[in-house]
């Protein structure tokens, strides 16, 4: 557990699964309409991360690292990623996200860092997707030193086909072994 800023940063528990569901479904429906239909993001996305969340922290899973950022009141933030999980490119960052209310305070920063600094100890690289659409999470992970190396078409939540608004794409962005080690070395302040 770490504080910086008054925030605590910590790895999350199943107990945090109502709180990060609720962000993260918030999050879709502020940053993903367009590639996602309205009516996916207006009724089910709710329920489909309360469910996806729940499963996800019920047990300890050696091959998940999630964590959440607090602040006095609320849970604000939060990332999970998958280690081990492509044999190239190495850990898929799966989900990032920062409650709406607190961005550009360096809370995403801090947990693109401890994530790195996580993942770099198992000596592989890092990478994730983001929607073509979503500049401004472009735009944060290049600020991270993260590189563009691929498009591919996004595959719809939950594998359920009318969720999706046509075919949108999404953009790979990936960090080598030796990015990890710059980007972790600012999370453990070296
Ligand atoms: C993308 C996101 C995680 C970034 O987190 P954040 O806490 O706002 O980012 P930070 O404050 O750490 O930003 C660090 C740097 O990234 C860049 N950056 C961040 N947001 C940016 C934006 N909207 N436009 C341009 N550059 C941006 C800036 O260089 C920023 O430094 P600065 O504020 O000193 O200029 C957050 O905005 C978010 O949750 N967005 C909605 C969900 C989402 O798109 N998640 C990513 C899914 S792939």
């Amino acid at each position: 557990m770490e504080y910086v800023d008054g925030l605590q940063l910590r790895r999350a528990t199943p107990s945090d699964a109502e709180a990060i569901a609720l962000l993260h479904a918030d999050s879709w429906r502020r940053h993903y309409r367009g590639a996602y239909s309205d009516a996916f993001l207006d009724g089910d996305a709710v329920s489909d991360r309360l469910v996806v969340w729940a499963d996800r922290l019920r047990e300890p899973d050696l091959l998940r690292y999630t964590l959440v950022v607090e602040d006095d009141a609320s849970l604000i933030g939060f990332a999970h990623t998958l280690f081990d999980e492509d044999p190239s490119w190495g850990a898929l960052l799966d989900n990032l996200h920062v409650d709406h209310g607190h961005t550009r305070c360096g809370i995403g920063s801090q947990l693109l860092a401890s994530t790195a600094s996580a993942v770099h100890s198992r000596r592989t690289g890092l990478y994730l997707w983001v929607q073509e659409q979503n500049v401004a999470a472009q735009r944060f992970y290049e600020a991270g030193s993260g590189t563009c190396v691929g498009r591919a078409l996004i595959s719809p939540p939950g594998g359920v086909a009318n969720r999706l608004n046509g075919t949108p794409h999404k953009l790979r962005y990936a960090w080598n072994p030796q990015q990890l080690t710059r980007l972790g070395a600012e999370h453990r302040g070296d």
